[in-house]
């Protein structure tokens, strides 16, 4: 059984699977920011929204480097784990140590818009490929395997491209994909500019969903709030959101509520902050540096009054060489707030 640190059981079991309200509202993966320490602090604040890795690269994994990247803490069930690569043999591998670890999904990459990597969006062009990748790893895991994918590519960027990407690939066995409703421009474009450019379409993504009842269509981009991701869901299965959970965690507060099973409040942003001292305490006695946690606290107090202060003495507490100097200032800080 899964506690979290209220206490609570976490609403799941990890041998009926991912429970459905997970899906509802999922934490984006994000390179750089997605790491265990985020995640920890977003399972504080909900039990329900499934959370996603940082992109892995295959290749990487079964050569046996970047395999601290498979840490989690048990804490955050359900978690999916996300791969990058355009090889079956290899996929299928990394699909199979990311299941021994206990990852609760594997979600393959075709959406990365980088000139520097050989998978991500620019396999849209070749939903074959991207099938045989599906299959190879559905046969060597039980837990689902899903496709995370743009509206389209320069070459390949009409409704009928999609649908046909998609329907190739769901015949491998992938039955869920989540579809950042932007195309990748894959020439011209730095991938920090192809989050915000060209413009989202998320028309395109409902017309998947219609189209497709037995496929489970999850939407992605530009979602900044629960009540937006409300409108998207008379639509879609679920939504996912990236940056806004990453500027905002606290946003997420009320998904166990209106999506899980909870009754009760969410946790304060101040009961986060001393569960993530606790937590800071124990990561830095095991040789974490505290800033590599403390960083992902920026937003925690967003659109309140005294966020400002918040991220000053947060910087202040990053400077701090002992942990309990560290933890008294968050504490002192946040009995201010
Ligand atoms: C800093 C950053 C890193 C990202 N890294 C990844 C990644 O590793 N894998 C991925 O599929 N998408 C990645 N993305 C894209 C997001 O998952 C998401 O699709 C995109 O930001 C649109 O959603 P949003 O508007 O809710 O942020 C990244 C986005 C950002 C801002």
């Amino acid at each position: 059984m899964i506690y979290n640190v209220y206490g609570h059981y976490l609403p799941y079991n990890r041998s009926t699977g991912i429970p459905p309200a997970a899906r509802l509202v999922c934490v984006a993966p994000m390179l750089n920011r997605t790491d265990r320490h985020f995640r920890y602090l977003m399972r504080q604040i909900t039990r329900t929204a499934l959370l996603y890795t940082e992109l892995v690269s295959a290749a990487a994994i079964t050569r046996g480097r970047q395999t601290w990247m498979l840490k989690y803490h048990p804490i955050e069930h359900p978690v999916a784990i996300q791969l990058g690569g355009n090889t079956p043999e290899s996929l299928a591998e990394c699909a199979r140590i990311a299941a021994d670890y206990g990852f609760d999904e594997v979600n393959l990459n075709v959406g990365c818009p980088s000139p520097r990597v050989t998978f991500g969006a620019r396999l849209m062009a070749h939903p074959d490929i991207v099938a045989r990748c599906v299959e190879a790893m559905t046969k060597a895991v039980a837990i689902p395997v899903t496709v995370k994918h743009r509206i389209g590519i320069e070459s390949h960027c009409g409704y009928r491209e999609l649908q046909h990407f998609v329907t190739t690939v769901a015949q491998s066995g992938c039955k869920i994909f989540i579809v950042h409703a932007r195309k990748a421009w894959l020439n011209g474009l730095s991938p920090r500019r192809n989050r915000s450019l060209p413009p989202l379409d998320h028309t395109m993504v409902y017309r998947l969903k219609d189209e497709n009842p037995h496929l489970s269509i999850i939407t992605n981009g530009g979602i900044m709030s629960l009540s937006e991701g409300r409108v998207h869901m008379k639509y879609v299965d679920g939504v996912m959101i990236g940056r806004a959970a990453y500027k905002a965690p606290y946003i997420l507060a009320d998904v166990d509520r209106l999506f899980g099973s909870e009754t009760e409040s969410p946790p304060s942003r101040h009961q986060v902050v001393v569960r993530m001292c606790d937590y800071l305490s124990r990561e830095v006695a095991a040789g974490t540096p505290a800033a590599r946690i403390l960083r992902h606290m920026h937003g925690l107090f967003h659109g309140q009054p005294g966020a400002r202060r918040w991220r000053h003495n947060l910087a202040k507490a990053m400077s701090a060489t002992e942990t309990t100097a560290c933890c008294k200032i968050l504490q002192e800080e946040v009995s201010h707030l």
